[in-house]
């Protein structure tokens, strides 16, 4: 072996830092050819040893990584609609997996940044997300509930930013992101995935609805489709407060949503603090007028003002107005934080803290008046509100088209979950989305599979196992034919996994420790 002076060593390493530092720079990433677009900036520059907390979307097993990578920023605007749009290419500087991940937003915004981005780049996905030109802030910790930027001024909608936020937006990020992932490596990625929950999952479909060519593998988890009802729709508990004046606190609202499990636990075959089969818990927070239950160590009992408030949230606006209403949320649902939003005093006078998820939307889109006040709001104003939002935004940001078959010819494939303890977006709507599906058609099976997630909140959250391995069950269809007979599901409460059943099976109890993914079939 040829001896070489350390010099020359650190030499020849530093020539090869100089030789990936100039690769990843403005000047040598190739300006990405995006019709309608205009781009305005290219920043590129590595960063190394990049540490954050992360997760995939619809997942509750992340952790903390530490990445290095080329981090590229493209900045574009669309010609004539004023807008400015900032797109974070994310390039493993080693170990690059060969593939491309879009990653979507949530609440009003189209992606989170280094929450998912980080993950992702562990991973070795060359990895991409995009502010939509919001400006919402860039963090999943709480849902983005700041929709100001939907309004260019008091009455005129922002609808160049609407556009970008419901889909424009998005499909930009896979086309610059995939250009600058050919143009870093000298290579096209062999496969391009997209993943998102919530709006992301609304996200995902709309890729495969509108732009079905650009993703191989898509991942849907608790997709925010029908958003311009079920937002609207979800405000409908806090105008029968309103409307009553009548504010249960959140432990009474939590003594409800116990005494639904403890009645409705037993219905699916096994106790096990979950409620998987939904639809055959019928029982209503009025059959609990007048049993008492225990709130911070002092007795009370429902009463049947609260009850219809309850009531308001497990049966939704739909039980009134069928037109204009949306589903309830299921009875395990946590329905204190975005349905029942209540604070109290010592003394039991509570008040609502206002719904800002569900309000800003009525107050931003519909009444399009930052200062709108919705407490006043009266209930044919509200059903008014509704058909309003239907009307106006259905067709911009609903994602229900049903017909899939541009993106199975072009061979993709989608895998969708929504948890069954969703507490912000009912589960029925994605049901009855999956329904339409394949009432057109009846193989669809053979290219998109849903799966319902017992006792799972909103993307994670809640005592029910999560499906951790969505992307790597979706990665395995995708290629090597490998279609998901159950999708794995871990970490729920107590450790207990579960196989989800692809829509319309369901999990039926066959004996043995409820924890055990084997103790349950599909049926
Ligand atoms: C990154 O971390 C590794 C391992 O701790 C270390 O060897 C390397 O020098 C670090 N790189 C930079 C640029 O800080
Ligand atoms: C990536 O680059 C952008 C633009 O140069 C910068 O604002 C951002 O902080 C960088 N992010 C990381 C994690 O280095
Ligand atoms: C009950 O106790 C919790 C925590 O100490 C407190 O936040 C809450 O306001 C109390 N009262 C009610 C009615 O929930
Ligand atoms: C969790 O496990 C403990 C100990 O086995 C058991 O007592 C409890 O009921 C379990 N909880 C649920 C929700 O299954
Ligand atoms: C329910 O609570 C009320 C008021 O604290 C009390 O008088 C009554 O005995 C309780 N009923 C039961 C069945 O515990
Ligand atoms: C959801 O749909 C099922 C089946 O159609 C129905 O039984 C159930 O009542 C619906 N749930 C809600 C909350 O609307
Ligand atoms: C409860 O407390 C609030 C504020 O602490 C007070 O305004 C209200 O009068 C009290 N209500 C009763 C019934 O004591
Ligand atoms: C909104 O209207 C209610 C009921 O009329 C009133 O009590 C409240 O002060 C108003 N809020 C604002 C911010 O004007
Ligand atoms: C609420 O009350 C204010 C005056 O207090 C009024 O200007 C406004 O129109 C009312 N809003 C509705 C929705 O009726
Ligand atoms: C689950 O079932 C498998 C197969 O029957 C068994 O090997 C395993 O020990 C069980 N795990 C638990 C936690 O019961």
């Amino acid at each position: 072996m040829v001896a070489f002076p350390r010099t020359l060593l650190s030499l020849s390493a530093l020539l090869i830092d100089i030789a990936s530092a100039s690769r990843c720079s403005p000047a040598s990433i190739e300006k990405p050819d995006l019709p309608g677009a205009s781009i305005l900036d290219i920043q590129a520059h590595e960063a190394h040893n990049y540490s954050a907390v992360s997760l995939g979307p619809g997942t509750n097993d992340g952790g903390h990584y530490t990445i290095s990578f080329c981090n590229v920023t493209v900045t574009h605007t669309h010609p004539g609609w004023n807008d400015r749009i900032h797109t974070q290419i994310w390039l493993p500087l080693e170990g690059w997996n060969g593939r491309f991940q879009g990653l979507g937003g949530g609440g009003y915004s189209t992606g989170f940044g280094a929450t998912y981005l980080t993950y992702a780049v562990a991973q070795g996905f060359a990895s991409a997300s995009t502010d939509g030109g919001l400006t919402t802030s860039d963090s999943s910790s709480t849902i983005p509930t700041d929709l100001s930027w939907a309004l260019s001024s008091k009455g005129n909608v922002n609808w160049p930013l609407l556009n970008n936020y419901a889909t424009k937006a998005t499909n930009d990020m896979a086309v610059i992101g995939q250009q600058i992932t050919k143009s870093y490596y000298n290579t096209a990625p062999k496969y391009s995935y997209f993943a998102g929950c919530s709006g992301g999952g609304r996200q995902a479909l709309m890729m495969a609805q509108q732009y079905p060519d650009v993703f191989d593998g898509i991942l849907a988890v608790a997709p925010a489709i029908n958003i311009q009802t079920f937002i609207p729709a979800g405000y409908w508990p806090s105008q029968v407060m309103h409307d009553t004046d009548v504010y249960p606190s959140p432990c009474e609202v939590h003594a409800f949503t116990e005494a639904a499990g403890k009645a409705c636990d037993r219905l699916d075959g096994v106790e096990d603090g979950i409620i998987s089969l939904p639809a055959r818990c019928s029982i209503k927070a009025s059959d609990f007028i007048g049993k008492n239950y225990t709130c911070n160590g002092t007795q009370r009992t429902f009463t049947p003002s609260s009850a219809k408030v309850i009531d308001a949230a497990w049966s939704g606006s739909r039980s009134i107005s069928e037109q204009y209403g949306w589903y309830g949320v299921n009875k395990d649902a946590d329905i204190s934080s975005y349905y029942i939003p209540t604070t109290c005093s010592t003394n039991f006078t509570c008040t609502s803290t206002g719904s800002d998820l569900f309000g800003t939307w009525i107050k931003y889109l519909v009444a399009q008046d930052p200062t709108f006040n919705l407490t006043n709001m009266t209930q044919p104003q509200f059903f008014h509100a509704m058909h309003s939002t239907i009307a106006a935004y259905t067709s911009i940001l609903g994602t229900t088209d049903p017909n899939l078959t541009p993106f199975k010819s072009a061979g993709g494939k989608l895998i969708a979950w929504h948890g069954l303890a969703d507490e912000v977006i009912p589960p029925n709507g994605t049901i009855s989305y999956y329904q339409e599906v394949l009432k057109g058609d009846p193989h669809a099976h053979d290219f998109i599979r849903f799966f319902e997630a017992p006792g799972v909140g909103h993307c994670y959250g809640g005592l029910g196992p999560v499906p951790n391995s969505a992307m790597s069950q979706l990665m395995d269809w995708v290629e090597n034919g490998n279609a998901p007979a159950v999708l794995h599901a871990t970490k729920g409460y107590n450790e207990t996994a579960r196989d989800l059943c692809p829509y319309p099976l369901r999990q039926v109890y066959v004996g043995g420790d409820s924890r055990n993914a084997t103790s349950f079939a599909c049926a």
